[in-house]
């Protein structure tokens, strides 16, 4: 049955929404669904309240929709694996209908330069997209109420710009980059020709990109390259200057040309210094402390610590920060929880992290703003294959909360996200995650009950691999192999594995609810006998497959009081798998 709706809204054609778009919007039900906007932006949101509430209480009948924040965003890490086109517009379909309202593109790391310039058409690296593509895409993103912030990561993260134009760095011709970590690879600061570039690099994208804000990175720059570069030692000699006075005062030259294009600038928490802009908004990624430290300097802030999507944190894990919010609380939540406890030193260690500089504190009245918040999606363990389920089973929550602020509830949260997924589904948008898997691995059907069950290790653990516990421990990780680089194929099941386990979600309900466990218990075993039958198993499945059997047998005894090691040798991590199921088995006490 279709459904009439009356629009009050005067169009803005040709126009793209801002960070102070009136997202507002007041909807009516009645006979018909009347929808009063002030701009079509609101409008285009109204509709997502109203297909969320398709099926709710008939009782309401009329809603003031207005979002918490202006900034909801999405950071999408195109440079360590590249995302086509379609899979882009396939994400803003999504967005759309999850009120997100930016999409961040992060072009350029060390791995390639996604931008094809005009000017400078050597930096782009293999699949990268011209200035009609991009033009397209921003077209695509208006059309569904989503700005575009496009990123060039400067002065570190630099290694595809330096492997086509060595005279730009500060040390070494760097050969092309396929591995991930922090490099050494740097632009010289000090060089005039970098900054003529940069100028007609980010003039290009001003001229794509009609949004507001150009973002310039500034995130993990290594020293070591102007440590050891004469031009950058004069500078510091004769200005007196420390390698992060070298940063912000290359810093000062870039948000200098971003406000002669006309646009504000954006970067991530390292730019913090006492020279910066105050018009730059600062994006809080290092711990949550940052977002704190930009606003009593007087910064305008996005918050993206809480959010970053690529450490397969589960979805309430993220709703419970609210970027504007009390983030100590949050953030004692996610190092309390059990499904983080196998990360739970590098969690703290992340925590303490910000090396924060001190700032002067603005006067009162002058403190910065809380924007909203940005999801993050690095891309090391990402491709097209499973960017959407890296995306949306999770993503859906913190969209709630951006829009909602204060107002989240928690309660419900995990039926209104698996909801959301299955509408997305259900309008051929993206794939249920258990019908990719079965596309992806037929094989595994029979052990099914085991693969619901499980999810991937958190945090940085399986990027780092075993440099994961020398970083924890304070020590040097760089002679440590790391286990994947930018070629590593993402086909195994760990990559596609969705972050969170509805299933053992499922479980923990069923316990508390006191229902029979026998459909469960079976399948446990019946999974431990199918795997021991597949040809080709890695160890890391068995043993969580020998894992769920005894999690089988300890419930089906009903002795489930477990000491804590033995939580722990039935939770895992088993490789780069964990069963969070055996928290919940441990848990029940009937
Ligand atoms: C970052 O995660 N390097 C901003």
């Amino acid at each position: 049955m279709g459904i009439e709706v009356h629009f009050e809204v005067a169009p803005t054609p040709g126009l793209t929404p801002d960070l102070h778009s009136d997202a507002a919007s007041e909807i009516e039900f009645g006979d018909t669904l009347t929808v009063r906007a002030a701009t079509e932006w609101g409008a285009i949101h109204s509709l997502a309240t109203v297909a969320q509430l398709a099926g709710e209480s008939h009782a309401i009948k009329r809603i003031h929709d207005r979002p918490a924040y202006p900034w909801r965003g999405l950071m999408i890490d195109v440079a360590r694996h590249f995302i086509p086109l379609p899979a882009l517009k396939r994400t803003l379909d999504a967005m759309s209908l999850a009120k997100l309202n930016v999409l961040h593109l992060h072009l350029t790391d060390d791995q390639a330069f996604r931008f094809r310039s005009e000017a400078h058409p050597e930096l782009a690296s293999g699949q990268a997209w011209d200035a009609a593509e991009l033009k397209e895409l921003v077209a695509y993103a208006a059309d569904r109420a989503i700005r575009i912030v496009p990123e060039l990561d400067m002065p570190g993260h630099a290694t595809s710009w330096l492997a086509a134009r060595p005279e730009w760095g500060a040390g070494p011709a760097p050969q092309p980059s396929r591995r991930f970590g922090v490099h050494e690879a740097c632009l010289d600061p000090t060089n005039p020709a970098v900054l003529r570039a940069v100028e007609t690099l980010l003039g290009e994208l001003a001229d794509i990109f009609p949004d507001p804000f150009l973002h310039f990175g500034g995130d993990e720059v290594n020293g070591n390259w102007w440590n050891a570069h004469e031009g950058v030692q004069r500078l510091m000699r004769s200005e007196g200057f420390k390698t992060s006075d070298v940063q912000a005062d290359f810093n000062r030259k870039l948000t200098s040309i971003i406000r002669q294009l006309g646009r504000r600038p954006l970067a991530w928490d390292e730019a913090l210094h006492p020279a910066l802009a105050g018009d730059t908004v600062i994006q809080a990624w290092r711990g949550t402390r940052a977002r704190d430290a930009a606003l009593a300097a007087g910064f305008d802030c996005v918050l993206s610590a809480p959010y970053y999507l690529d450490l397969f944190y589960p979805a309430s894990l993220h709703h419970c920060f609210d970027p504007g919010g009390d983030l100590v609380a949050a953030e004692d939540r996610l190092l309390a929880d059990d499904r983080t406890r196998h990360v739970r030193e590098g969690l703290q260690w992340m925590a303490g992290f910000a090396r924060l500089p001190a700032m002067p504190v603005a006067p009162a009245g002058e403190q910065g703003q809380v924007l909203g918040g940005e999801a993050c999606l690095w891309s090391e363990l990402v491709d097209e294959g499973c960017l959407d389920s890296r995306l949306w089973g999770r993503l859906p929550a913190i969209a709630e909360r951006f829009w909602c602020g204060a107002g989240a509830r928690e309660a419900g949260l995990l039926e209104r996200t698996a909801a959301f997924r299955r509408s997305l589904a259900r309008q051929g948008i993206v794939p249920e995650d258990s019908e990719t898997l079965r596309r992806a691995f037929p094989e595994l059907a029979p052990i099914e009950p085991l693969v619901e069950m499980l999810e991937p290790v958190k945090w940085y653990r399986r990027l780092l691999g075993a440099a994961f516990e020398r970083r924890v421990s304070g020590l040097g990780e760089s002679d440590v192999a790391r286990p994947y680089d930018a070629d590593t194929p993402l086909n195994r099941l760990v990559d596609h594995l969705p972050p969170e386990s509805l299933a053992s979600r499922r479980v923990e309900a069923d316990l508390a609810a006191g229902s029979d466990m026998q459909p469960w218990i079976e399948g446990w075993r019946r999974q431990r006998q199918a795997v021991s039958e597949l040809a080709q198993v890695d160890a890391g499945l068995r043993d969580a497959s020998r894992a769920l059997g005894e999690l089988a047998d300890i419930l089906d005894d009903g002795d489930c009081s477990l000491s804590g090691e033995k939580i722990d040798a039935l939770a895992g991590p088993f490789g780069e798998y964990l069963l969070p199921v055996a928290h919940a088995v441990a848990s029940n006490r009937r």
